[in-house]
């Protein structure tokens, strides 16, 4: 029986606690017929979500009471709006699924959906996960197609399930989700029969499906990347991700209101010990820079404002970002040539002008995605530490960083390096284990989950054992 039909004929004649049970049945041994998580956004509330085909939204049990979740967002195919693609690259974003939402209370201490648990949130949690850039990349402007279809080159779920079974409390994603844009070429074996566009299907096959068993394992934060801007997966960012309510206006739909879709405030997450995970989105922003008079530029400076005003709620704050303003890419000239890339231009501008130091003096470190790899900086100069974690599934920078940077090389005017760390062409996830209030133990693993690195933050300064992983 197809889980849609199941799900309204037990709504409409079983007792809630019987149909959880016998939909617990219904899907043993499958693969998941509906897709569940829990998000954390502003003050940290958890959202419960739930994306399924069915006529209704199933019921929520929390603490042995069934009650009703909300229709986020109805089945849609959304017209045609403009892309990064040509009109014959492009195709309407069709969601033929419910999204379903409900608040989880604080005090919740059991929660289900279709007799699946949901993971709840730990006040203080000890152990997180950090992931980011986890799609498989199948775009044309780019001559870039990832073998989606093989898990050595496209390992997400395998990183999912590793991450899953070191046990986190918390997941962090930085941000880029959706990478499958265009076609696969006809003949391409490596991703022949892969979804594309920004519909369910291509959310799916990206991140739902090979994310799942992280999904189960714990509530997440689900920052915002450039891949979720409104020219690309931004209409399913709104629709499937953000923990904030869905708004007409600001979900990508209609292309003359992506100044409002393609930006929104930052929030914070309390995690214990005076501590606030900081989340920004920064989706819009642009490796070129931006001036006075570009829109992006004022956007970035209320966003900066913002995000001052919350540092100063806590003396200890970790912000989420998914451009990096304090790391550093590598890329080669036509000739061959090493050429270092310095941080975010766009957000260092932005922000820049509003306070030299980039970032609020109570941010201690900055979590990063963007650059394909993994990456630890530390500064001598007072700015906060930056890690890069973007190095979860999607193909990998590979030009190698140098062990040391050359003297005088910076991610970001004012900047002074003391430390610098990385792992290039290689896959896995982060993880933090909190020692103390400002102590963090941050190690890399691979996606097996073996620790390939380890590294200590305290306070502002971190240092890891390994210059590099080779
Ligand atoms: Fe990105």
């Amino acid at each position: 029986m197809p889980l849609t039909t199941f799900v309204t004929i037990c709504r409409r004649w079983a007792p809630p606690l019987l149909c959880a049970a016998l939909a617990a049945c219904a899907t043993v041994g499958q693969a998941p017929a509906f897709s569940s998580f829990v998000v954390l956004g502003e003050h940290g509330a958890a959202v419960a979500r739930v994306l399924i085909d069915a006529p209704a939204c199933p019921d929520i049990v929390i603490d042995q009471r069934p009650q009703a979740m909300a229709v986020r967002a109805p089945a849609a195919t959304l017209a045609l709006r403009s892309t990064p693609s040509a009109a014959a690259d492009s195709k309407p974003a069709a969601f033929p699924l419910l999204t379903c939402e409900a608040p989880l209370p604080a005090s919740a201490s059991q929660a289900s959906v279709l007799g699946r648990a949901l993971p709840l949130p730990a006040a203080a949690p000890q152990r997180i996960v950090v992931i980011g850039d986890t799609g498989c990349r199948l775009q044309k402007n780019s001559h870039s197609y990832q073998a989606c279809n093989d898990g050595a080159a496209y390992p997400f779920a395998a990183i999912a399930a590793a991450a899953a079974a070191w046990r986190p409390e918390l997941v962090i994603h930085v941000g880029d989700y959706h990478y499958r844009e265009n076609a696969c070429p006809d003949g391409n074996a490596g991703c022949a029969g892969s979804p594309w566009g920004y519909g369910w299907d291509a959310w799916n096959a990206d991140f739902f499906a090979p994310g799942a068993a992280l999904l189960q394992a714990a509530p997440w934060i689900m920052a915002r990347g450039n891949h979720e801007n409104c020219l690309r997966g931004g209409q399913g960012y709104w629709r499937l991700l953000d923990p904030r309510p869905l708004l007409a206006g600001r979900d990508c739909n209609l292309a003359a209101d992506d100044a409002d879709g393609n930006y929104s405030d930052p929030y914070a997450v309390p995690i214990g010990q005076d501590t606030q995970l900081l989340v920004l989105d920064t989706a819009n922003t642009t490796w070129k820079g931006l001036k006075p008079g570009d829109p992006g530029y004022d956007k970035y400076r209320d966003l900066y404002r913002k995000l001052d005003a919350l540092a100063q709620q806590a003396p200890r704050n970790l912000g989420i970002a998914h451009h990096p303003l304090l790391g550093m890419g590598a890329d080669r000239k036509a000739d061959g040539a090493l050429v270092l890339l310095p941080g975010d231009a766009g957000l260092q501008q932005a922000f820049g002008s509003l306070n030299a130091q980039l970032l609020p003096a109570a941010i201690q470190a900055m979590l990063s995605g963007h650059v394909h790899l993994w990456e630890q900086v530390s500064f001598a100069s007072d700015h906060p530490s930056q890690f890069i974690s973007g190095f979860s599934g999607t193909a990998e920078d590979t030009v190698p960083l140098p062990e040391r940077l050359p003297d005088g090389v910076t991610p970001a005017p004012g900047a002074r390096v003391e430390q610098f760390s990385s792992w290039v062409d290689g896959f896995g996830f982060m993880s933090m284990e909190r020692l103390g209030a400002d102590q963090w133990l941050v190690q890399v693993h691979d996606q097996q989950g073996r620790v390939r690195n380890s590294c200590r933050l305290d306070g502002k300064r971190s240092r890891c054992e390994l210059a590099q992983v080779k």
